[in-house]
């Protein structure tokens, strides 16, 4: 038989209405109907098309997250889905296994768009990781966090920058959820998917939580922690044994930033269980030298009020990095908002990179995997190293707390 070369989804924007908070109604927007759009499933080395159609009133462009993609395909903010027309989007999936997350892209209507429901997960595995035995099928969970300010009426109230009225936490589109467990090992995929939020997350208080993957995939090494701290966008994939508590247990996942529950876990049974977290994932790759080291400076910008990246508001027409094809480039991240203290986080399309260190101090175990996105703390510097490969063209890299993107925090690189 000739198999198809190809996965082909059919997905099409539009408004719906969704109950996120029990008995309201809430106007959302969706990609395909349901609050959270479809979960893509991927496999490395196998393409995936995807055919959005927008019958919005308002053009979208849709970026997958943390993928290695042609520019063409990438979601360029200007690079729109007109309404009433359909685009293909076309995915490689050139890259290993990874919790990837696609969501619009749309110039200045991202925070927006986003919040209103425009997301969903995309899960590229590889035949390496499978290998490895990790929890699979129904024991591999996807947890989108995002959080949201309600209306009395339901409706959701947008209003930009005003991330500290949204204290309404929901998880996969509700407010603290429960799902009954067996007894054995779960992946939990995490993905703070809120525009502004830091999720701190921690099981009962501080139970064993191993972090196997984080942004791009597997850690070199398992990283057991009692704390995921996650900016928006960030990724981390968990192991929990369930196995190591009765039945009847309740564990409950917490946010210690909120002191918010995010997610309860009725521990059931015991049952069989075959998964495996191995003592090596996936051993990181040696680190090319660098050629170019370039700096990429948060601030806030008095005269314009508001904040820039190395001085600018965003300009999509307008090169700020010119990147040879096949370099290997540090850049130096510095939130300078002091006076004002606000942190940001660097998010850079296109490629994976590695986190060296933070204000001199190399990367701890959790930040040892391939990440698109890190956090920068007001005063803190952040080293990242990434190699530009294949595709040429212009991309973007922007501060991922959306809001900030959204009011021009955001710039642009070519790769030549
Ligand atoms: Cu999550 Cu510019 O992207
Ligand atoms: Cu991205
Ligand atoms: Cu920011």
């Amino acid at each position: 038989a000739v198999l198809p070369d190809a996965d082909v989804y059919r997905v099409t924007t539009r408004p719906a209405v969704a109950e996120l908070l029990p008995g309201l109604q809430t106007p959302v927007l969706t990609y395909g109907g349901s609050y959270i759009g479809p979960t893509i499933r991927a496999t490395t080395g196998r393409r995936v098309i995807v055919h959005h159609t927008n019958t919005l009133d308002m053009g979208t462009a849709v970026h997958l997250h943390g993928a290695h993609v042609p520019a063409a395909h990438d979601g360029f903010p200007t690079d729109l889905i007109n309404p009433g027309t359909t685009r293909t989007y076309e995915y490689p999936n050139r890259q290993a296994a990874a919790t990837l997350w696609y969501h619009d892209h749309a110039h200045h209507m991202e925070a927006e768009h986003v919040y209103r429901g425009l997301h969903g997960f995309y899960l590229l595995e590889d035949p390496a990781e499978r290998s490895l035995k990790l929890p699979k099928g129904a024991y591999d969970i996807p947890i989108m966090l995002t959080d949201a300010r309600f209306a009395d009426d339901g409706s959701l109230v947008f209003i930009m920058d005003d991330s500290g009225n949204r204290t309404t936490l929901l998880t996969n589109g509700r407010p603290a959820p429960y799902l009954p467990v067996a007894g054995r090992r779960y992946r939990l995929r995490l993905l703070n998917a809120s525009n502004m939020r830091v999720f701190r997350l921690q099981l009962a208080g501080g139970e064993e939580l191993v972090q196997v993957a984080s942004d791009g995939g597997l850690l070199p090494a398992p990283a057991p922690t009692g704390t995921i701290t996650l900016s928006a966008a960030e990724r981390a994939d968990v192991v929990v044994d369930f196995s190591r508590y009765p039945a009847g247990t309740r564990l409950v996942l917490s946010d210690t930033l909120t002191g918010l529950p995010v997610l309860r876990f009725d521990v059931e049974g015991r049952v069989r269980d075959d998964s495996r977290v191995p003592s090596v994932l996936r051993p990181a790759a040696p680190l090319p030298p660098a050629t170019t080291v370039r700096d990429v400076t948060f601030a806030y910008d008095f005269a314009l009020g508001w904040f820039t990246i190395n001085g600018r508001l965003f300009d999509p027409d307008r090169v700020d990095f010119t990147i040879n094809r096949g370099s290997t480039e540090i850049w130096r991240i510095h939130n300078s908002t002091s006076p004002i203290g606000v942190p940001h986080n660097l998010h850079v399309h296109l490629v994976q990179f590695r986190v060296l260190d933070r204000n001199g101090v190399p990367a701890g175990p959790a930040e040892q995997g391939p990440k698109d996105t890190v956090s920068v703390a007001p005063g803190e510097t952040v080293r990242v190293q990434a190699t530009f490969t294949d595709h040429l063209g212009r991309y973007v890299f922007h501060c991922h707390q959306l809001d900030h993107s959204s009011m021009g925090m955001m710039a642009v690189f070519e790769v030549v």
